[in-house]
């Protein structure tokens, strides 16, 4: 990284889409996207995904980081500098990353007990239909989450990223292969290509507005969109770096992994369930692919490598998820970075305890019907996420109007995609958001 008296900045593009990346890759790809395009039917989730990631996901990718490369502030600021109006956007999309990383890390925890089992040798016992909700409803998952949460605050804390993002410059491209080849020997199984046709073929009749609901939700998370976080990384974008070009790969990148990820784990509930899992939810990947590994005879050393890949992946970004809390309250406390650093662990235990033990002894309290973990899910990206990136559609569309971004964005080259931004950001993306979020909130008062 080169400095600048001012403000640090990536070398190149190159350094910028690796790093992006590194913060969009991660459970969000592996874990989430799968279980959601089970549950809301296969294919026609994967289309609506897929187009809204080319238009919405495209258009508030180039307005986040054209935002903070422009006004060279982190998310809190940014908006407020822009027009003074939209100031409280900072600390309202700072409130996402705030309640998702908690939860974040009980997952973390959970890819950490996996590999712990396949490490000493054990994953026979994983393979087991009920090993997944045996462990959930104890409470052993608080212990998991507690080393999880460690380690990344312990990374932030020593500022080790630099060494953590090396070693996953290697890592993600074996997570690519490893995937891949667990994708084609799922494939073969009996009964797979029932599940292939499930994640591939659109079927319509499945189509409701939850699921488009979803598969933004999903857009925004994946591609760490609407809170705040792409501002952050334009701000330490070089001017001469091509940014429309850099969001393409970025989304491409994101994108494949998701679709791998759906690739190796679909066919697998075909396979091992005839579909009976698909409706699993956030245990999915846990209960499916254990299974996958069950039937090979080299079971626990496919189950260490998987796991441990996935655990680099959601450390990546657990710990950009962390550093963006730490910086918040740093930034609205003056506080020291080393006591920011204890106060994020401190808020991470308190709300992640609430979801490392909703399934377990916490499963009597329940929010508008859901456990903790998964209404903290549905807050932020049901809820939060499409509101931020309303807001933000209307700042850039009418208020500092599309042209200050594409002139940002010209100013590292053409601007593939000019038109369609515009569009997106004026016109599309304001009115689904909205229509799709009235009518989720009337949904869920029938
Ligand atoms: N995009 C990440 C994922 O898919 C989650 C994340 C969001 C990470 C925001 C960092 C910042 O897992």
């Amino acid at each position: 990284m080169e400095q600048t008296p001012k403000r640090s900045s990536f070398s190149g593009k190159l350094g910028f889409v690796l790093a992006a990346a590194g913060s969009a890759v991660g459970l969000g790809n592996i874990w989430r996207f799968p279980y959601l395009a089970a549950k809301y039917g296969g294919g026609i989730f994967l289309l609506c995904y897929l187009i809204l990631a080319v238009t919405f996901g495209f258009a508030l990718m180039v307005a986040e980081i054209a935002i903070g490369r422009k006004t060279r502030q982190s998310a809190i600021k940014a908006y407020g500098v822009l027009d003074k109006r939209f100031r409280f956007l900072g600390p309202l999309c700072s409130v996402v990353p705030i309640i998702i990383t908690p939860y974040y890390c009980v997952i973390g925890g959970w890819v950490l007990k996996y590999l712990s089992v396949y490490v000493t040798g054990n994953g026979a016992a994983v393979s087991d239909g009920n090993f997944f909700t045996k462990f959930i409803s104890s409470s052993s998952p608080m212990v998991w989450f507690i080393i999880f949460v460690v380690i990344t605050v312990v990374i932030v804390m020593t500022g080790v990223e630099k060494g953590i993002e090396k070693v996953s410059k290697f890592m993600m491209p074996l997570l690519v292969l490893l995937s891949l080849g667990i994708a084609i020997y799922c494939l073969t199984l009996p009964g797979a290509m029932d599940g292939v046709i499930y994640y591939l073929k659109p079927d319509f009749s499945k189509f409701s507005i939850t699921t488009v609901l979803a598969a933004m939700g999903q857009l925004f998370y994946s591609m760490s969109l609407a809170m705040g976080i792409m501002i952050t990384y334009g701000s330490y974008m070089k001017k001469d770096t091509s940014l429309s070009s850099a969001v393409h790969q970025i989304e491409i990148f994101d994108t494949g992994i998701a679709f791998l990820a759906g690739l190796m784990i679909i066919p697998a509930v075909f396979s091992f369930t005839g579909g009976a899992d698909i409706n699993a939810g956030p245990g999915l990947m846990f209960m499916t692919l254990p299974k996958v590994f069950g039937s090979i005879t080299i079971t626990n050393i496919i189950g260490t490598l998987f796991f441990l890949l996935v655990f680099f992946a959601a450390l990546t970004s657990s710990i950009s998820l962390t550093e963006t809390v730490v910086s918040i309250i740093c930034d609205k406390t003056g506080m020291k970075r080393i006591s920011g650093c204890i106060i994020t662990a401190v808020i991470l235990l308190a709300l992640g305890t609430l979801s490392a033990l909703g399934y377990g002894v916490l499963s009597q309290i329940q929010i508008i019907g859901m456990a903790f973990l998964d209404f903290f899910d549905f807050v932020s990206n049901s809820v939060l996420m499409p509101i931020v990136a309303f807001i933000t559609c209307i700042l850039v569309g009418y208020v500092i109007k599309p042209k200050v971004i594409i002139d940002e964005a010209e100013e590292s080259g053409p601007f593939k995609g000019k038109k369609l931004f515009v569009i997106v950001i004026k016109y599309v993306a304001p009115i689904c958001i909205i229509a799709i979020l009235i009518s989720s909130i009337l949904n869920s008062l029938h």
